[in-house]
């Protein structure tokens, strides 16, 4: 287990670069098995979650090279189409194989994917999806095998814009016969860069970004390479970071049209942004403004933000109200911040922070990924010693968030026992 030991008190103020999106390399990962060839790619972020996808394509047949951020997948031959329980409960967006996987082969077993600490995280309309494409699934002792001969293109509704549903049925309906119409789809900037990673390889999709994604299916997609797009949350993160401690930070590598609604609020909380080309500059106040925020589907307020907004909110000046309308279950981190002299009260989707003068550094465990980040912010900001433990978490979804802090003046380090 390893842990993070900060020392708070201290202004970030710099530069930092932001990495490859982590829910972008994901689907586009596992869309690479749509070519029966090799598929190169750039910006991939380093991360626990980037190497259990490469363990998971390798697992079923890839030759999978990685150097450094470059990734470059041949899938001539694809020998497995069932993923391993395993490798399904160490990352539940695993799931996203299985279009992939339907869209190549026609086949596809996996397990359930199993809640985790925001929710329960169903799959029900990936699988509503799935049948609509003439997919047929059965469960048998929590495994879910889908099979079919052709997938047909079909007018799909999602009852609920869900990002992996949008991404699995475009992934599955790629090589289709005909077309498909998703409606209700997700519009989420991820879903953009995996139709531009698509449409690069030949496929013909478009909408994404929309509510409605047409897919005119193709026989078969072409080598080529593709830079994945920045990832817009450790960017909103390290912004945040930067606020909570009254700095001043430029962010290369950033793309601000992604996270309009993170920097109206960090605007609203009294912090001077100024965006240029691929990058983003703040100022922040000595002391930010409570407000209120609502998490929504893109383009709203992204609930991966809501943590750690809700961890710089904890000492702004008055009080502030979040309400979080994704998951149902994605205030577990409250109880830590509680531990470091935040004032939070939870009353159902609502967390009420009323703000303090400062928090005091106490030992800490962070409970998910986004959560376990906004545990790092506290430790920013409070007064003495921090320690995190269970830090596994934040290593999935942030590429080297120790040095990126150190270099903008954090005194963090990372213990690994
Ligand atoms: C993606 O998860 C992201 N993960 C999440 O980021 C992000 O929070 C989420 O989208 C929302 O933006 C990846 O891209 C790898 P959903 P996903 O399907 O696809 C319900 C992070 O921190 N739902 O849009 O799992 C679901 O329970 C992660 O980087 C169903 O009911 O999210 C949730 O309440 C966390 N049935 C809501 O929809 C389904 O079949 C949104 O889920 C699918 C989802």
């Amino acid at each position: 287990m390893s842990t993070y030991i900060i020392h708070g008190g201290r202004k970030l103020q710099g530069e930092a670069y932001v990495s490859g999106s982590k829910n972008a390399s994901l689907p586009i990962l596992a869309a690479s098995i749509l070519n029966k060839g090799i598929t190169r790619l750039y910006n991939v972020p380093d991360i626990h979650d980037t190497k259990v996808m490469i363990d998971i394509l390798r697992y079923l047949g890839c030759k999978v090279k990685k150097n450094h951020d470059k990734i470059t997948i041949d899938a001539r031959c694809i020998t497995r189409y069932e993923i391993p329980e395993e490798l399904m409960r160490k990352m539940r967006s695993s799931v996203i194989l299985a279009g992939a996987l339907l869209g190549r082969t026609g086949k596809a077993t996996f397990s359930y994917p199993g809640g985790c600490d925001i929710g329960a995280r169903p799959i029900d309309l990936h699988l509503k999806a799935f049948e609509k494409l003439g997919i047929n699934i059965s469960e048998n002792t929590g495994f879910i095998t889908c099979i079919c001969d052709t997938i047909l293109g079909e007018k799909i509704h999602l009852d609920f814009p869900s990002v992996g549903a949008t991404e699995n049925a475009i992934l599955a309906a790629t090589l289709a016969k005909n077309t498909t119409i998703i409606s209700n789809a997700a519009m989420e900037p991820e879903i953009v860069d995996l139709q531009n990673f698509l449409n690069k390889m030949g496929a013909k999709i478009e909408g994404a970004g929309t509510s409605e994604i047409i897919i005119k299916g193709v026989s078969s997609l072409k080598d080529q390479g593709y830079k994945i797009m920045p990832d817009r949350i450790e960017a909103g993160t390290l912004l945040c970071c930067t606020a909570a401690t009254a700095g001043h930070i430029i962010l290369k590598n950033a793309c601000a049209e992604h996270l309009t609604p993170v920097l109206d609020k960090l605007q609203e909380c009294g912090c001077n942004v100024e965006i240029r080309k691929n990058e983003i500059e703040l100022k922040a106040p000595k002391k930010l403004q409570g407000i209120e925020i609502k998490t929504m589907p893109y383009p709203g307020f992204p609930t991966d933000m809501q943590a750690i907004f809700l961890s710089m909110l904890t000492v702004a000046k008055g009080t502030s109200v979040i309400t979080e309308n994704i998951f149902e279950n994605r205030y577990k981190y409250t109880a830590e911040l509680k531990r470091m002299g935040a004032k939070i009260i939870i009353e159902g989707k609502t967390a009420i922070v009323k703000g303090v003068r400062k928090l005091s550094g106490a030992s800490v465990s962070a409970t998910d990924l986004r959560g376990g980040a906004a545990l790092v912010l506290a430790g920013l900001i409070a007064s003495g010693k921090t320690k995190i433990d269970k830090i596994e978490y934040i290593l999935r979804g942030y590429e080297n968030l120790d040095k990126k802090l150190s270099n903008l003046g954090a005194k963090i380090t990372k213990e690994v026992v």
